[in-house]
């Protein structure tokens, strides 16, 4: 796709000038003749890259320009072009937060590379941001769900004693045998919920051991016997890991959730081959899981994350095949965020998928996260 540039400049000839250079590199030029003009476009044609705007304009000057810009659209990089340069004015424009300077007459080489630097600067910042939103989104919808979900316990467990009292009385009644389905299935949403909460506030931190964790956990699923024969596993665990201050319950309860989608994805793989591996990766540990399971289609992945989530059947809808709540994820998120953890998702429709947990070293959990949320 074609970069979009807006050019501001009162000097026709400056606007050709800068507009063939930059049309000549694959750029898309819109051009302005002052600030009010400049404002008209960033308002229309929304995906404005990068500004390029004088200093010295008639109207509303490049200073003035910039400063809106800067209060309307703080994503968008803004260079300013100056008729001369004196450190004064260099630093002046910096200070109000332009991306950088140019000084006229435009240096071809430095024009082009200033704009490589600001598009990448554009992108980096556009991420954090995402980012930050993605955040505060994923915060909200946990506040909100742990409210209604404490809310359905209570008449939940009401329908649930009165509908076992009635299959007690009428055990073959099929349509209580289904209500009595649906409310396993809300038990299991509702406890995969309230894991977080019920944890309390920074409970029983200590230095722990991954791999260590990791072969209790593996122990513990061989009570599974569809893991313990079915399942072919390799381990590689990296001896010299650094240990990680944790709660233990974070790390096992997301580390299970990962392997029970990985087990979930090789239901009906002829090859169901369970990779384990542990790594030290740029500062952080990275725990990864491979499977030869039904991969994930690549426009399902930025949604992985999101509560509900989830391409597997409800319980009691198809016999036989995995189900799911679509939580598992989310509340992986949600444990292992206060760590600074990061997600690593490599997956081929058909062939498997390699999903990696990286967890920064030495980093505490932050205090806000722990509570509140799921
Ligand atoms: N290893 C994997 N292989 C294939 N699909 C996966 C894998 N891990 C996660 N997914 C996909 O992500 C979705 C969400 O996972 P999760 O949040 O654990 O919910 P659930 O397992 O209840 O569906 C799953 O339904 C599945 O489509
Ligand atoms: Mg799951």
């Amino acid at each position: 796709m074609e970069e979009k540039i807006l050019l501001v400049d009162d000097d026709s000839i400056i606007r050709e000038v800068i507009s063939d250079i930059l049309e000549a590199e694959g750029y898309q030029v819109m051009t302005g003749a002052n600030g009010v003009e400049a404002l008209d476009i960033l308002g229309s044609a929304k995906d404005i890259g990068v500004v390029i705007c004088d200093i010295k304009m008639p109207k509303m000057g490049g200073e003035e320009v910039l400063r809106k810009i800067h209060f309307l659209y703080p994503l968008i990089p803004v260079i300013m072009l100056t008729g001369f340069v004196d450190l004064e004015t260099a630093l002046e424009v910096m200070r109000r937060g332009a991306f950088d300077y140019l000084a006229k007459p435009v240096d071809d080489d430095r024009l082009l590379d200033l704009l490589k630097k600001a598009f990448a600067h554009r992108d980096k910042m556009k991420k954090k941001f995402e980012n930050h939103i993605k955040r505060e989104k994923m915060a909200a919808v946990g506040k909100l769900l742990t409210g209604i979900v404490h809310n359905l316990n209570n008449p939940l467990t009401t329908i649930s004693g009165y509908t076992e009292l009635l299959q007690r009385k009428y055990p073959e009644n099929e349509a209580l045998k289904k209500i009595s389905i649906q409310i396993s299935r809300m038990n299991e949403i509702i406890d995969n919920m309230m894991y977080k909460t019920s944890q309390g506030q920074n409970r029983g931190k200590k230095a722990i051991n991954i791999n260590r964790l990791l072969t209790e956990e593996l122990k513990f699923l061989e009570a599974d016997l569809n893991f313990k024969h079915n399942i072919e596993k390799v381990v590689d665990l990296n001896p010299s890991l650094p240990e990680i201050i944790a709660e233990y319950n974070d790390l096992s309860q997301s580390f299970l959730n990962v392997i029970e989608n990985s087990v979930d994805a090789m239901y009906r793989s002829k090859v169901k081959r369970l990779t384990i591996t542990t790594a030290l990766n740029n500062g952080s540990i990275m725990v990864k899981f491979g499977d030869t399971g039904d991969g994930i289609k690549e426009e399902d992945i930025p949604r992985l994350f999101d509560p509900f989530f989830t391409t597997k059947p409800l319980k009691g809808e198809e016999e036989g095949k995995p189900t799911g709540t679509g939580l598992g994820l989310y509340s992986c998120y949600q444990l292992l965020q206060p760590y600074g953890a990061n997600f690593e998702i490599k997956s081929k429709v058909g062939k498997g998928t390699d999903f990696s947990i990286l967890l920064p070293i030495n980093k505490e959990p932050m205090q806000e996260s722990c509570n509140g949320t799921v």
